[in-house]
């Protein structure tokens, strides 16, 4: 069956219908003292049949380019190119004049130290006593390391050099080492077509230990027996996903633990996840987010949106794939207070956003925006929840199967709203008359908040909790409440669902019995701070300076910033926080704090 032409990518210059990419060789030399990665990238053209393109744009942002060769050499012919106005998000467009029968054109580059993918560590900022660098690609940053056509649309594989310094080890999104080389030269393979998005490079102070034959994970050495104790059940993961929607793709899976600034959770880069350590917590309750970035194995990066706008398709997909993995290895119990924090935070988004704000439509318009801004919880848990609500209208049998053949079916494709919709309809919805007006499949698509006739979301232990929280507001000491069997998830539970404005006093009790300032979980500190910041309970002020100041998890600092936003006088001090911790923060988090607090004068 021919596949329609996708969507245009409104984030990429790129004009792919006419040339694209398909093949990449990168070589690169890592410069930790001048904080840049310089080299060339030869990529291999094709024009559709019919195509005599004479133009290959590019996607670049802040880099430096040095020459256009036409081939596959860094010495080659050099060809013109032309450099257009730089856009504050996009970047600019690199056009490059090819020869009609031109199948290779090689740039010799070099990124600037501002590169907004690329985070440089001192060895302060480390568990260790060497440097670090890591990248962020999604969503659109790999052009401010890599001249590409940097649209989920376009796949290609890659073949990459790396030069490090001697006791340092590189790793990608690729086939990666397992040991240092004494020359400090590493070369990488990935043999599937992936999008920019997913090019992913890191270098630091590494080791790795084997979790099962295909699974293992990179730490730095401090960092390494506690995630090694934490990920105890990778390959559980990997079978489960595999017994749930077919299988895992990719030969290996890996997980790398980044020093406490990476800016997100995690990062499903192919073969590599990139992971937080703040969900080290030394009991395995943070793993669903291994999961989550495993799913997008099949979810994302064996299906992948095609442009941001369809971003619901990747992480909806992803969010229902991750708790139907936590199910299975953990039951339903505990798949259903997932489930249910997903959904409280979903409910706090809309009203965040706005009820009837388009950005809480599952179909996104993001154009002439950084898509960053756009992509929220509702592609997460909306599109979840959609998953969720067919599943409920048709058993999970036939859901199960519907997703399996999709991603079967889709495997290295790119996918837009419109085209899933059509596989939608096709597969599941048309053979049962009125079954797609019970879903409202419109609304939930291209409508705002949630659809009527969603099915409830409830968990039997967090009933425990509601009692608990009832007991301790009638006056039940907080030592005497039921709590010695609860997770973190019923924790967090418990701290969203105390009541706004209680005290220093009411907060030092919960304290005194529970322990929550001096908690190794983030997941429970993240909840907790909101509370002492809005009380101004100053035991735990030392413990959120600490937070704020070595952890970089932009979904965790958001809502301390704003908690001390809301408090009077709280500019101030969140300003004054902010510029002591931001040099530690990733500049995909300095961009929306500088927005939210002002950008500190250095
Ligand atoms: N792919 C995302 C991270 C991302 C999204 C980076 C958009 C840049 C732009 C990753 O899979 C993700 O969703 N991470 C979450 C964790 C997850 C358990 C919800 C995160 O980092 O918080
Ligand atoms: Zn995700």
């Amino acid at each position: 069956m021919p596949t329609p032409p996708l969507s245009a990518d409104p984030h990429s210059h790129a004009r792919p219908a006419e040339v694209s990419v398909h093949h990449l060789a990168l070589d690169l030399r890592v410069d930790f003292d001048a904080r840049t990665l310089s080299g060339h990238a030869t990529w291999q053209l094709s024009r559709p049949a019919g195509s005599s393109a004479t133009e290959l744009v590019l996607d670049v942002r802040h880099l430096h380019i040095e020459a256009v060769l036409l081939g596959n050499s860094p010495e080659g012919e050099p060809t013109e190119f032309e450099l257009g106005p730089d856009d504050a998000v996009l970047g600019q467009a690199l056009r490059i004049w090819l020869r009609p029968d031109t199948t290779a054109v090689t740039i010799r580059y070099q990124t600037t130290p501002g590169a907004a993918a690329l985070q440089w560590l001192s060895p302060e900022q480390t568990a260790g006593t060497r440097p670090f660098l890591f990248t962020q690609s999604q969503a659109i940053l790999a052009r401010t390391w890599l001249p590409c056509q940097d649209s989920p649309g376009v796949r290609f594989t890659y073949e990459a050099r790396v030069q490090v310094p001697a006791d340092l080890l590189p790793l990608m999104s690729a086939e990666n080492p397992q040991q240092l080389r004494s020359d400090g030269r590493y070369e990488f393979r990935m043999a599937q077509p992936i999008p920019a998005y997913l090019m992913a490079l890191a270098v630091g102070e590494l080791e790795f230990r084997p979790l099962s034959a295909r699974t293992g994970v990179y730490a730095e050495p401090a960092t390494l027996p506690g995630a090694a104790a934490e990920f105890a059940d990778l390959e559980q993961m990997v079978t489960a996903a595999e017994d749930l929607y077919g299988p895992y793709r990719w030969d290996r899976y890996d997980l790398l633990v980044l020093p406490p600034s990476f800016p997100f959770g995690g990062m499903e880069n192919p073969r590599l996840t990139f992971v937080t350590p703040t969900i080290l917590a030394g009991d395995q309750s943070l793993t669903s987010l291994v999961a989550h970035e495993l799913a997008h194995s099949w979810s994302g990066n064996l299906v992948t949106n095609a442009t941001w706008n369809d971003f619901w398709l990747n992480e909806g997909f992803t969010v229902y794939f991750e708790r139907r993995i936590m199910e299975k290895l953990y039951g339903r119990p505990y798949a259903d207070m997932l489930q249910v924090l997903g959904h409280t935070g979903l409910l706090h988004t809309i009203q965040e956003i706005g009820p009837t704000s388009p950005d809480t439509h599952l179909h996104l318009n993001l154009a002439g925006r950084d898509p960053d801004e756009g992509l929220t919880d509702i592609a997460y848990e909306k599109g979840d929840y959609l998953l969720l609500t067919l599943e409920h209208l048709v058993g999970r049998a036939r859901l199960d199967t519907f997703i399996k053949e999709y991603f079967a079916r889709h495997s290295f494709q790119s996918m837009d709203t419109a085209s899933f919709l059509d596989y939608l309809r096709r597969e599941l919805l048309d053979p049962e008359p009125g079954l797609e007006e019970k879903l409202q499949l419109d609304a939930w698509i291209n409508g705002p908040g949630i659809p009527a006739g969603a099915p409830p979301v409830a968990s039997e232990r967090f009933a425990a909790v509601k009692a608990a929280l009832r007991h301790w507001q009638n006056g039940t000491a907080a030592a005497e409440l039921p709590t010695a069997a609860w997770s973190s998830h019923e924790w967090v539970h418990f701290l969203h669902g105390l009541p706004a404005g209680l005290s220093a006093a009411q907060l030092a009790e919960l304290d005194a019995a529970f322990g929550f300032t001096d908690s190794g979980n983030a997941e429970i500190l993240a909840a907790w701070f909101p509370l002492t910041i809005a009380a101004g309970y100053a035991p735990a002020d030392a413990a959120l300076h600490r937070f704020l100041t070595r952890v970089g998890r932009r979904k965790f600092l958001t809502p301390l910033y704003k908690a001390l936003l809301a408090t009077p006088n709280g500019r101030e001090r969140a300003r004054r926080l902010y510029a002591e911790a931001r040099p530690n923060y990733h500049a995909v988090a300095t961009v929306t704090f500088d927005a939210l607090l002002g950008r500190p004068t250095e």
